[in-house]
């Protein structure tokens, strides 16, 4: 199974230390690349990282993944609670797919605690601010050793 990863962020997240630091952080969106590809190098995965605003682009990210990765980590950022779209792009993935929050949705407003990603979500990480994309690299190549191994 492939060694690319795909970590793909949705709406807003390029505001990433500048908009609602006290729920999000002051870490930016290219600190948390750059964790991310720290990370990747030990676990020796590939990762492409990509941020839009706009759904089609995240939906073409997870059809181009289709060809090429083994597994996707995901902050579709307040798609995750919008879009069948992308559920349906995911459900076109076969490998393992992590969903991704920085903030403890749960524990916010009722309209967060509904996602349809998780439906197709190997599992979700949510409330461990930035540091959940590192965890999420982590599960995700157990997972793709665990594949490998059967
Ligand atoms: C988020 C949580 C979403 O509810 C919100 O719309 C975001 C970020 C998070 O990372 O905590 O934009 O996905």
């Amino acid at each position: 199974m492939s060694r690319l990863v795909y970590v793909l962020n949705g709406p807003n997240l390029n505001l990433l230390g500048k908009r609602q630091p006290e729920i999000y952080g002051r870490e930016t969106l290219a600190d948390v690349e750059r964790d991310c590809r720290a990370i990747a190098a030990e676990l020796k995965l590939d990762i492409r990282f990509h941020q839009s605003n706009r759904e089609y682009e995240i939906i073409d990210w997870i059809h181009e993944a289709r060809e090429t990765a083994g597994g996707i980590v995901i902050n579709p950022g307040a798609f995750t609670h919008t879009s069948i779209a992308i559920l349906d792009a995911l459900n076109a993935f076969d490998g393992p797919i992590i969903e991704c929050h920085i903030s403890n949705v749960h524990k916010r407003e009722s309209f967060r605690h509904h996602s349809y990603v998780s439906q197709v979500a190997s599992g979700v990480i949510a409330g461990f601010g930035t540091q959940g994309y590192q965890l999420s690299l982590r599960r995700l190549a157990r997972l793709l050793d665990d594949a490998a191994a059967q």
